[in-house]
């Protein structure tokens, strides 16, 4: 089943007499349920946006966007999703608890069902036992965002939207983050997030999809998008008379030096085997070979840089 789907979703903003801009230029679509779906673009491309239509705060221009098969403009979507919002609001003076407790009655969840749900949420991101009962403005940032999750699941929604997640986390709070996003994706969630940190989402996302002012650049799984042939190489050697190494120079993309080894990079299988056998034939040594993978941020830059040239 389609979990969200948007058809030609537009938004334009009203930003002065006789001014507009036009932040989604005609969105097209489709999220499977159980998947996780990372979102990207440079600031301002309308990611945020999107999430807004999506979860119906605001309205579109023009278009449609539907989760599990009902219209974002139905109130009865709000019971199907969660959302952890850019910059979430905190009460301080409330424990994690009261705060939890609170958005509960929110979506008028019993009392008896109420604690149990509070208890299990609070478990899953690691907050239970002595950090309930803090008071919030007690709470490092990691904490805090770990509590905002707990409170887009509240509801046990079937999609959820995180805007940011990872954002001003250190590498501990990221993976703590990640780890709960792996536990929703395998509990079989839709999740649909943003972010700015393309490592994080290389190891989470089932597809992502690059947003490059107001329109989508690239969509896909990751290993379609990323080029993950070998043909791009780092050789690190040492021992080799300057002669040999200018010949290399020729045709390598980069040398560097560092006290006695030299690392140099090839863009082609073929000088990578050229190199292999100058630093052989001249009696130097091969300290090590490692293809270079393009990443994601490869792509991301390439999509964005290539806007920005047509812009
Ligand atoms: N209510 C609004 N009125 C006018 N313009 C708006 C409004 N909300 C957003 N915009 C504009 O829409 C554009 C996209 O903003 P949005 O917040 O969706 O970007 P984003 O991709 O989430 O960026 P970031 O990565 O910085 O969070 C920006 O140019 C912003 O100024
Ligand atoms: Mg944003």
């Amino acid at each position: 089943m389609i979990a969200i789907k948007t058809v030609g979703l537009r938004k334009v903003f009203k930003t002065g007499i006789a001014k507009k801009n036009e932040v989604l230029k005609g969105l097209d679509l489709e999220i499977e349920q159980g998947e996780t779906f990372g979102y990207l673009g440079p600031n301002g491309a309308g990611k945020t946006t999107t999430l807004k239509l999506l979860l119906g705060l605001i309205y579109p221009t023009s278009g449609s966007a539907f989760i599990l098969g009902e219209s974002t403009r139905n109130v009865r979507v709000k019971n199907l999703i969660g959302f952890l919002p850019e910059q979430p609001y905190f009460y301080t003076y409330l424990t994690a608890w009261e705060f939890l407790d609170f958005y509960s009655q929110l979506f008028d969840i019993l009392g008896k069902f109420r604690k149990k749900r509070i208890e299990e949420l609070l478990s899953l991101v690691g907050l239970k036992g002595k950090c309930e009962k803090l008071q919030l403005r007690k709470f490092s940032k990691g904490m805090l965002q770990r509590l905002g999750i707990a409170q887009a699941l509240i509801n046990d929604p079937q999609v959820i939207f995180l805007d940011e997640p990872f954002s001003g986390l250190d590498p501990i709070g990221r993976k703590e983050i990640r780890d709960i996003i792996f536990k929703l994706k395998d509990s079989g969630k839709t999740i649909f997030f943003c972010s700015h940190i393309l490592s994080d989402v290389e190891l989470i996302c089932d597809r992502v999809g690059i947003l490059v002012d107001g329109q989508l650049r690239a969509l896909g799984k990751i290993e379609d998008l990323v080029d993950t042939s070998l043909n791009s190489a780092e050789i690190a050697f040492y021992g080799l008379k300057e002669g040999s190494k200018q010949e290399i120079r020729n045709f390598c993309t980069q040398m560097v030096d560092h006290s006695d080894k030299t690392l140099a990079i090839f863009n082609d299988r073929e000088s990578v085997d050229r190199a292999v056998k100058i630093i052989t034939d001249g009696k130097g040594s091969l300290i090590s070979l490692t293809p270079v993978r393009q990443t994601l941020e490869d792509i991301f830059l390439k999509e964005v840089i290539t806007e920005k040239q047509i812009s």
